[in-house]
């Protein structure tokens, strides 16, 4: 499995030496930065569909950490197109963060969708520094498939335990690496391809073990296996985490 794995990363890698010049050249961020929130947008779509069931179950959970006013402060770190909104208990204050300064259209018109929220701030930066929210002043953090993308996973996960009040919690939705013993993991391995074409996704992180190091006091996460059209996404945890 291991020497098939090998030479399929290395014909993946062959084909997609034209993106990699491209991204050698500074030419690929630009053009992948624009396009993306176009491709999230139709999608999310799908996905939400797909998932609908599973993001209902998990964010029915959000109001239970609301604070004494009974109103929740939610943070969505990477909001993308805003696709989770619909799933927000109303009256909830949500601000937004992403790198991506061209989701910011897309983000707009659901805010315009989802007059249930209360929209507060939509903060261009990454994960890891997230320094315009204070200490301790959010009740829940969520995340839709961000672990895969961001630079550094530990980092961003401190920003979360940072910004949470003690008692609050992190909400994760995210697609992982199969195990190494199965056909799936063989073809995460386009991931070269992958990651470049999807702006910065990796299909073989192990998202969990790195939520398992974080300094949360209480853990709940599961692996699933949801029946999404895209095999190679398939393999996800999802759960929260308790600061
Ligand atoms: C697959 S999209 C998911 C978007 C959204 N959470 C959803 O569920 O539709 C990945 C997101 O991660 C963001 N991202 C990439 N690098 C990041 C970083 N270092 N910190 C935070 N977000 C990042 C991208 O801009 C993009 O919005």
């Amino acid at each position: 499995m291991a020497f098939t794995v090998f030479i399929l990363q290395l014909a993946v890698r062959i084909l997609s030496f034209p993106l990699y010049l491209l991204k050698f050249l500074g030419l690929w961020n630009q053009i992948s930065k624009k396009w993306f929130p176009y491709y999230m947008m139709k999608f999310s779509a799908t996905y939400n569909g797909q998932m609908a069931g599973k993001k209902q179950e998990l964010f029915s959970k959000l109001q239970d950490f609301a604070g004494p006013s009974g109103k929740l402060s939610l943070l969505e770190v990477s909001s993308g197109t805003g696709t989770n909104f619909k799933f927000y208990p109303p009256g909830c204050r949500v601000t937004c963060v992403d790198p991506n300064p061209n989701f910011e259209k897309f983000l707009f018109k659901s805010i315009a969708e989802n007059r249930h929220l209360q929209f507060e701030r939509f903060l261009v930066a990454p994960g890891e520094n997230m320094h315009q929210v204070a200490d301790s002043s959010v009740d829940v953090v969520v995340c839709t498939t961000v672990l895969c993308s961001v630079e550094n996973q530990e980092q961003m996960l401190r920003e979360v335990c940072r910004v949470l009040r003690p008692g609050g919690a992190f909400f994760f939705i995210e697609h992982v690496a199969d195990e190494h013993s199965t056909w799936n993991y063989c073809w995460q391995v386009v991931e070269p391809a992958w990651y470049l074409v999807f702006d910065g996704c990796y299909l073989t992180r192990e998202s969990w073990k790195a939520l398992e190091r974080a300094s949360f006091s209480k853990l709940k996460l599961q692996h699933i296996q949801p029946p999404l059209s895209c095999k190679v996404l398939r393999p996800h945890v999802y759960g929260y985490a308790v600061k």
